[in-house]
């Protein structure tokens, strides 16, 4: 839940404003956000991450509004694709505070980056390091790069497999020497500016032990370029990929004992090894828009389906689903939900919320137990669907997506509006 969500007479209340309200006004589905505490876990990793930059990874959710909330609390944006950049720009964002991500940039997609002023360009191959000198050349633009790198690290929650294959698009190998031959390339391309290594290891992590293993390999190869090649790139980002409680089974990560674990390994590999530390980054997005949000359905048919065994599984459907929360479907993810506008004293059945999609992985909550009397009408809240639930969000059966909504000290206001049928309808020529 986010911060400050919490019943108040069977009501839940988001940002100071009963959901009920808001969906008097803003109907269903609607995602809430709740601008205190998306601000307040933005804050939170300034200050644990004092010493770093902190870049918000924009992939989980941007928006204009947020854009702005961003550069307000003094945070850093990553953007990946012309669509971000482009609502970051729209929003007013510093581009000289934004890095530029993806492992496969058009050059006309580089050229507008560059001649936007971006801060950095994380390069992701030989050939765009190639296309990057080329956009920097005919823009007479210098250009800061950083290189992303493949660590041989893969982790996600709790574990980590310190030999990842590296069978996957993404960076450049360490092991293999491409990205030492990448560094190699970037200094020697003029307008390029060499300003360290990147390396991203994965989603939904809770422990340093992962970042551990990705910093010590990324700051060998740092000798290496320090000792070869006479230079010392100054420096390094270390990706996101911080985890949240999606459910009570999670604790959501720590950024300050991260931070502290962090700050003491890279401080001390680079002593062992006598080289400077580099000025550190990181990548936050989940940690910071997920559970700052949640997302409100109305519910339709209520369907007991009894199981194999004789037990029985109430399908609740809602007027969403799959196209504005596909993590479920996707990735197996675990999400709970409540009922939002009233309290019930009813015994609890072991209940599915599923869409309207015609599909049958059409699931929003696997598993939840939900009221007897649960029913048409009522309002569900699924919380922690900040991250890569709009973001991700599709117009599959032709749904329209829905609006974000975020309210603060009571106040609600529209920052993404609610699809309609004639912004659908706008597309189709002919
Ligand atoms: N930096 C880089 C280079 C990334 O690729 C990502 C996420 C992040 C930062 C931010 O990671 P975060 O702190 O948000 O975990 N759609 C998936 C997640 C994909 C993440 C892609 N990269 C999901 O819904 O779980």
């Amino acid at each position: 839940w986010s911060a400050t969500a919490h019943k108040d007479g069977g009501d839940l209340v988001v940002g100071e404003m009963p959901v009920a309200d808001l969906v008097a006004e803003h109907n269903t589905p609607a995602y809430v956000l709740d601008e205190a505490d998306f601000r307040q876990r933005a804050r939170a990793f300034a200050e644990a991450f004092a010493d770093f930059d902190v870049y918000y990874a924009g992939k989980a959710f941007l928006c204009t509004a947020v854009a702005r909330w961003v550069a307000e609390e003094g945070l850093h944006l990553d953007v990946c694709s012309p669509g971000e950049l482009a609502v970051a720009l729209r929003a007013g964002f510093d581009p000289a505070r934004i890095g530029y991500h993806g492992n496969n940039k058009s050059l006309p997609e580089l050229r507008r980056a560059v001649d936007a002023g971006v801060g950095r360009v994380i390069v992701d191959s030989l050939t765009e390091i190639e296309r990057l000198g080329e956009a920097a050349a005919s823009l007479e633009r210098p250009v800061a790069v950083l290189v992303r790198v493949t660590a041989g690290v893969e982790a996600h929650t709790h574990e980590y497999i310190a030999t990842a294959h590296e069978d996957q698009k993404f960076g450049l190998s360490i092991t293999s020497g491409d990205a030492f031959e990448a560094v190699r390339r970037v200094l020697a391309t003029p307008g390029l500016e060499l300003r360290g290594l990147h390396s991203h290891i994965g989603s939904q992590i809770f422990d340093a032990a992962g970042f551990e293993v990705a910093a010590r390999r990324v700051l060998a190869l740092q000798a290496r370029i320090v000792a070869e090649l006479g230079v010392e790139p100054p420096e390094m980002d270390l990706g996101g990929g911080f985890g949240i409680a999606y459910t009570t089974q999670d604790d959501p990560s720590d950024p300050a004992q991260l931070a502290t674990e962090m700050t003491k390994i890279v401080g001390d590999e680079c002593r062992s090894r006598g080289i400077a530390v580099p000025r550190l980054s990181i990548e936050p997005g989940r940690a910071i828009v997920g559970p700052a949000m949640c997302t409100v359905y109305t519910v339709g048919t209520v369907k007991p389906v009894t199981l194999d065994g004789g037990a029985v599984r109430t399908y609740v459907s809602v007027d969403g689903g799959m196209s504005d929360n596909i993590r479920t479907a996707l990735y197996d993810a675990d999400y709970s939900c409540t009922l939002a506008n009233r309290t019930s004293d009813a015994p609890p059945v072991l209940a599915r919320v599923v869409g309207k999609h015609c599909e049958a992985g059409d699931v929003v909550v696997k598993d939840e137990f939900l009221p007897a009397d649960v029913r048409p009408g009522d309002l569900l809240a699924v919380p922690a669907t900040g991250a890569y639930c709009r973001s991700m969000a599709s117009n599959y059966n032709h749904a329209l997506r829905p609006p974000v909504i975020a309210v603060r000290d009571g106040v609600a206001r529209v920052v993404v509006r609610r699809e309609t049928e004639d912004d659908l309808l706008a597309l189709d020529v002919g």
